[in-house]
């Protein structure tokens, strides 16, 4: 599904970014809370409002539909793993504004390490399930590409700060 190739395509921009800040985490900088600040609003705006507002909202709503017996296993455990992010990202705020960075470094490494392992299960586990429904009901794009386009659309600066265009196929796939 097209739906499919572009969240694989934001989990690589948050997996690049990621990797972008490692070794910003090392030891503290001069300018280490401000790449901290930015990299909390990244995680906020675009894998928050940007992303997981498609899983959540879209894509695991879609595949619950054709399949609810997905909700209490694989579906909860991916809502519950945005959620343990969303309280790590809101620790690290707080070390941030307290100038803790120890303890906003704790907080983003678990949040990274999170997110890696949360990624590899979407993209070899869970996207694999949706395919699957999707290979039966045969209608993924038609019923979720055009709301997609709509969040996308919503967020025209996160988009364009991302290089991603409103409804276009992604292009590094
Ligand atoms: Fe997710
Ligand atoms: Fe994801």
């Amino acid at each position: 599904m097209i739906v499919t190739e572009i969240l694989m395509q934001e989990h690589k921009i948050i997996l690049e970014t990621i990797s972008q800040l490692e070794p910003h985490l090392k030891e503290q900088q001069p300018d280490s809370f401000t790449r901290l600040s930015e990299f909390i609003t990244f995680v906020r705006e675009f894998v928050d409002k940007f992303h997981h507002a498609k899983e959540e909202e879209l894509y695991f709503v879609w595949m619950k539909k054709y399949n609810p017996g997905l909700e209490q296993g694989p579906l909860s455990c991916m809502l519950g793993e945005h959620d343990q992010g969303r309280s790590l990202i809101s620790n690290a705020d707080q070390a941030v504004q307290a100038q803790d960075f120890e303890s906003a470094r704790k907080s983003i490494l678990e949040f990274n390490r999170l997110l890696d392992e949360h990624i590899n299960k979407e993209n070899n586990v869970l996207y694999h399930m949706a395919e699957q429904i999707d290979s039966v009901q045969n209608c993924g794009d038609k019923e979720m590409l055009e709301a997609f386009g709509e969040v996308t659309a919503k967020l025209p600066e996160i988009a364009d700060r991302y290089g991603i265009t409103v409804g276009a196929v992604p292009e590094i796939l």
